[in-house]
């Protein structure tokens, strides 16, 4: 019965989301349970994503884990919480089980392999698809099946909303063993296929505060915080998913804007204060309120997470004019990177009209270069064995 290979192998990749409501603050730590409920887009695969290969065999000596292709610490606190629960959850499966399990022992080491197919250097968050990809190949490896979000989220609270695709919800639950703090789908990504995502990625030297430190300086000194959790957030949930409901531009872009800019002021509010948006950020800003001035309606909205980046979304028919406007005030520098990667976007002149409008003075390479992209799908296992990160011997192929 048991396979003549004492490898099982199982390679999955998972997607980015960005938040349109966000999550900022902790109530619980050690199980991630946030403050508030939070909303995200999953964003396309095929311009970003993070692919996990995961095996397990009798012949491993130690749980081991690459990124990128460097061996790093296996030990580290959110690696070990996401391994400890997936493998409480398979000892838990099998012991409801009817003895029918597979032959898999769960005291099997684990090689893991992860890689994203977009730069770290473009400082995009990247904890939230490597997690969700990380529980979600675990759990096939393993053979645990049912909802993930609880194993996604001890890696990273973001996580567990890349667990699926479209719009997506992470409820902040009330149960204090957060067993109702789960990402559930609000919308599939064909329910609104006119929306698009633009990243335009920030040039930047300066080291960020991470989102764990600084909202846990936010939980303590921010009382804007407390009060957004408690009697902001609530509202604009309920908001934000009706406007998704009725693809509803102008106001699914003002809220995102306006969510965006509460939680930057709550990190002003933060003491010592947290800044992650620079000079080129808040130039992004004027310039996206200027182009809807220009067309009296809101066309396009940004949101900022933890730097200095703008993910500005917008529908089919303004994209074009948009990174038209977009080139004119941050002129490409030619440093190697292509100005627009992604999905293909036609090149348009801009009227002498808007140039008058956006009248900023243009900062050459402010903008480094823009990631078109759109709503997709969320995490997939890969069938073709010729994807595996790892080879036969339980190695990175990369390493080979
Ligand atoms: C600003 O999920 O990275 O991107 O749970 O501590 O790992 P931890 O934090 P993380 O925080 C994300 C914060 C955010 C907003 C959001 O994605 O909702």
């Amino acid at each position: 019965m048991a396979s003549e290979n004492p490898l099982t192998i199982v390679t999955c990749t998972a997607p980015v989301n960005i938040a349109v409501i966000k999550y900022w603050g902790k109530r619980d730590e050690e199980l991630v349970l946030p403050l508030n409920s939070s909303l995200s887009v999953t964003l396309h695969q095929d311009q970003l994503k993070t692919t996990t290969t995961a095996a397990i065999s009798k012949d491993f000596k130690e749980d081991r884990i690459w990124l990128n292709g460097t061996e790093v610490d296996v030990g580290q606190p959110r690696l070990q919480s996401c391994l400890g629960e997936i493998r409480r959850l398979a000892r838990k499966h099998r012991s409801t089980d009817d003895g029918d399990t597979p032959p898999l022992s769960l005291s099997y080491k684990v090689h893991i392999a992860s890689e994203n197919n977009f730069p770290t250097a473009a400082g995009l968050a990247s904890s939230a698809a490597g997690y969700a990809c990380l529980a979600y190949t675990l759990a096939r490896v393993y053979g645990v099946e049912g909802e993930l979000s609880e194993v996604a989220r001890r890696g990273s609270g973001s996580a567990c909303r890349s667990l699926y695709g479209g719009f997506v919800e992470w409820h902040m639950g009330e149960r204090a063993d957060g067993k109702d703090s789960i990402a559930q789908q609000v919308a599939p990504e064909s329910h609104w296929p006119e929306l698009r995502i633009l990243i335009l990625v920030v040039s930047t030297e300066k080291k960020l505060t991470g989102s764990t430190a600084g909202m846990q300086t936010s939980v303590e000194t921010s009382t804007l915080l407390q009060f957004r959790a408690t009697s902001v957030v609530p509202a604009r949930m309920a908001e934000m998913i009706q406007c998704i409901r009725e693809r509803d531009f102008p106001g699914f872009g003002q809220l995102t804007m306006k969510d965006s800019n509460q939680f930057h002021a709550t990190c002003l509010d933060t003491f010592p204060p947290i800044s992650y948006l620079n000079d080129t950020s808040r130039h992004i800003m004027d310039l996206v309120h200027r182009f809807n001035a220009h067309h009296g309606q809101t066309k396009v909205a940004y949101t900022f997470d933890a730097g200095p980046n703008a993910v500005v979304f917008t529908l089919d028919d303004t994209v074009a004019e948009f990174v038209a406007a977009v080139s004119h005030c941050f002129p490409p520098e030619s440093n190697g990177d292509k100005f627009l990667k992604g999905l293909p976007v036609r090149p348009v002149p801009l009227s002498d009209e808007l140039k008058t409008t956006l009248a900023l003075d243009p900062t050459p390479g402010g903008v480094r270069y823009i990631i078109a992209t759109k709503a997709g799908p969320g995490p997939q296992i890969l069938d073709d064995p010729h994807l595996h990160l790892l080879g036969s011997h339980g190695l990175p192929k990369s390493a080979a």
